[in-house]
């Protein structure tokens, strides 16, 4: 079902959201923690648009519950934005970081307790279920995709979820080699950092 692949991402980025605005004095647990959960909050946004809003957008019932929910993916991605300085202990950071995390919370109970029901609602079980596998291909994907631009995360093979790199076993074979992981991702320029 496409809510519950939804939700398993929910639930993760509620879980790094509690971290990073719980992290104190140790700055690289607190930029690994930012990045887990920006790469996640992005791949979630572009998987659940393509996948759950696009298609309730197209229904005349669904038109103000999808509109709503894309304008607060963008200030979403507006306080990530914000967030990617380098220096994270400067004054306002946490405080933005919070900001943040209060939004990303707000997002998920009105997507949870209501736009789901509409799109219960006017979407067919077929298209449902069509829709949970097209969502759960494109997360992995994604993550994959904005993951690549950082050095310090990757998404594990066996999980398809973002992880430290730092974690041997889920490093690909080409980690260490810049050129070689800038042709894996199919680019020239170095991965940034924030
Ligand atoms: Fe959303
Ligand atoms: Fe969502």
């Amino acid at each position: 079902m496409i809510f519950d692949a939804i939700r398993e991402s929910h639930d993760l980025q509620r879980d790094l959201c509690r971290k990073l605005t719980a992290s104190r004095g140790d700055m690289a647990v607190r930029q690994l923690l930012f990045l887990q959960l920006k790469v996640e909050l992005m791949a979630h946004a572009a998987a659940e648009e393509r996948h759950l809003y696009v298609p309730l957008l197209m229904e005349d019932g669904g038109l103000q519950a999808s509109r709503h929910a894309l304008h607060e993916h963008h200030e979403i991605d507006e306080l990530l934005e914000d967030l990617s300085v380098r220096n994270k202990k400067q004054a306002g950071w946490i405080a933005t970081a919070k900001q943040l995390s209060f939004k990303v919370r707000h997002h998920l109970k009105e997507e949870e307790s209501k736009f789901f029901q509409v799109a219960g609602r006017l979407l067919s079980e077929t298209k449902k279920q069509q829709l949970a596998r097209k969502y759960t291909r494109e997360i992995v994907r994604m993550r994959r995709h904005y993951g690549a631009e950082y050095e310090s995360v990757v998404v594990s093979a066996s999980s398809g979820l973002v992880k430290p790199a730092s974690r041997a076993a889920d490093r690909p074979a080409t980690r260490g080699s810049a050129s070689a992981g800038a042709r894996l991702r199919g680019q020239g320029e170095p991965r940034r950092t924030r």
